[in-house]
């Protein structure tokens, strides 16, 4: 639309501009024909004078008629002189009086022997107001005029001429050209315009795809950290205790302790394996999750933390539970990084106050777990942006727990949302997930 209108609007300005030049031009043209009309005139009115005055006595009427066919009679006044020196005849003629002697003047013959009178569509010579000689019609379309007086004594005529722009005698071709130029140029120019949106475009596009595989990167590289932080700790933490009591000759709990240690290592194993499944984009693998199963295995893995601050755990897992579908992993990962929080929410916890609880029941063609503790609860600011990426409270955390947890959830097309109880104020997650989903 926009070139539509740019070439429209430079095509009739260079056009209009054109049309106003070559009309100029006809209009000067006219105005010198004018001008050698009126000098044709005057020169062959001022004759008239000159003839009169030297015509003999008796005149020979067709020599003089000879060289001066606009002449049509001559008369000799013996006594009277005319008392008028211009007597208005008919059909564009007149007597011309001067002393004794009278010429008839034809203006029809005068003008149709000079050059050039044929440019007007309009010519009149009038005397006092009054047209003597007319020739073409007036029209309301002649909008250019010439008028001047003939510096003539005995006639002092007016010479009117009329015409119009000869509109089909313009060089069209010429003022059309400008049309197709700035055609040609709008189209160039657009096309390139259009060109350089693709370009951008395109160099946007792969900007962004670098950016989000960084950020994709990024995002795995801090999700296996925080991942791989747990676990190393508790090994760590287990082999360290078992050092201890086989120096002390206690070589008797060496072995739950070795147990709980290969549990940690597993789960770092299987992690990593999620993680190469991510990188290397397979389909993750969906099984029939038994949610009582997994809960324990999360209660294992973090069982160094809960046995030290005894926390009370506890859930009621209805045994008619519709069967969900999903990666164990996920579930495992998502009940995981919530119950940690609440472990490390509750480290400030008077001795014997700690708690966790999981609940699960059938809820909307899915299942809804609600995890919940003994903890102070979130902040009003946590409660907004405890899903946001590195949002974290606390001074050694990353902030990616419930961010990767909220995704996982998602991608199970489940939902999460957060709360603090009533009255205890401790927190609660809520989390909603379909059963009738097989696959992603
Ligand atoms: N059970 C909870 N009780 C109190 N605050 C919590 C609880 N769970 C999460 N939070 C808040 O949400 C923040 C984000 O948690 P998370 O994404 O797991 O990151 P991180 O554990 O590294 O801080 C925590 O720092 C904490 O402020
Ligand atoms: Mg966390």
């Amino acid at each position: 639309m926009v070139k539509i209108i740019s070439w429209l609007l430079l095509s009739l300005l260079s056009s209009g501009g054109l049309v106003a030049y070559f009309l100029q031009q006809q209009y000067e043209e006219k105005s010198a024909d004018f001008r050698i009309l009126y000098r044709d005139v005057t020169i062959k009115l001022a004759q008239h004078d000159a003839i009169i005055r030297l015509l003999p006595a008796n005149p020979l009427a067709w020599e003089v008629q000879k060289l001066f066919p606009h002449i049509i009679r001559l008369r000799q006044h013996s006594t009277i002189e005319p008392w008028r020196a211009l007597v208005v005849g008919r059909k564009g003629q007149y007597w011309l009086n001067i002393d004794n002697q009278s010429l008839l003047i034809d203006l029809n013959r005068l003008v149709s022997d000079i050059r050039g009178k044929k440019r007007f569509s309009h010519l009149i010579i009038q005397w006092n107001n009054v047209p003597l000689f007319e020739q073409g019609a007036a029209s309301p379309r002649d909008y250019w005029r010439w008028q001047k007086a003939i510096s003539s004594r005995s006639q002092p005529f007016m010479l009117i001429a009329d015409d119009r722009p000869d509109w089909m005698g313009l060089p069209w071709t010429a003022i059309l050209a400008p049309a197709l130029f700035w055609g040609l140029l709008v189209y160039l120019f657009s096309q390139y315009r259009s060109n350089k949106r693709r370009r951008d475009i395109a160099d946007m596009r792969s900007q962004y795809a670098e950016l989000t595989r960084l950020n994709t990167m990024g995002e795995l590289a801090a999700g296996i950290i925080h991942e791989l932080n747990q676990p190393l700790t508790a090994i760590l933490s287990y082999n360290q205790t078992a050092q201890r009591m086989m120096r002390q000759q206690h070589p008797g709990q060496v072995s739950a302790l070795l147990e709980a240690a290969v549990v940690q290592i597993k789960r770092i194993d299987a992690l990593l394996q999620q993680f190469r499944q991510k990188l290397i984009g397979q389909q993750a693998d969906y099984q029939p999750i038994v949610l009582g199963r997994l809960w324990a295995q999360v209660v294992t893995l973090l069982d160094k933390e809960i046995s030290s601050k005894k926390i009370r755990v506890s859930s009621r897992i209805p045994d008619n539970l519709p069967l969900l579908y999903a990666p164990p992993l996920w579930i495992e990962q998502i009940l995981h990084n919530i119950a940690h929080n609440a472990v490390q929410a509750q480290e400030g916890n008077k001795p014997g106050t700690s708690w966790i609880n999981l609940t699960a029941k059938a809820a909307n063609a899915g299942i809804l777990l609600r995890v919940t503790d003994g903890g102070p609860g979130l902040s009003e600011q946590a409660l907004q942006q405890v899903f946001m990426p590195f949002f974290t409270t606390r001074s050694n955390g990353i902030g990616l727990g419930m961010a990767l947890t909220e995704t996982l959830i998602q991608r199970l097309n489940g939902n999460i949302q957060v709360s603090n109880m009533t009255g205890q104020g401790g927190a609660s997650f809520t989390i909603w997930l379909p059963v009738h989903l097989r696959e992603e």
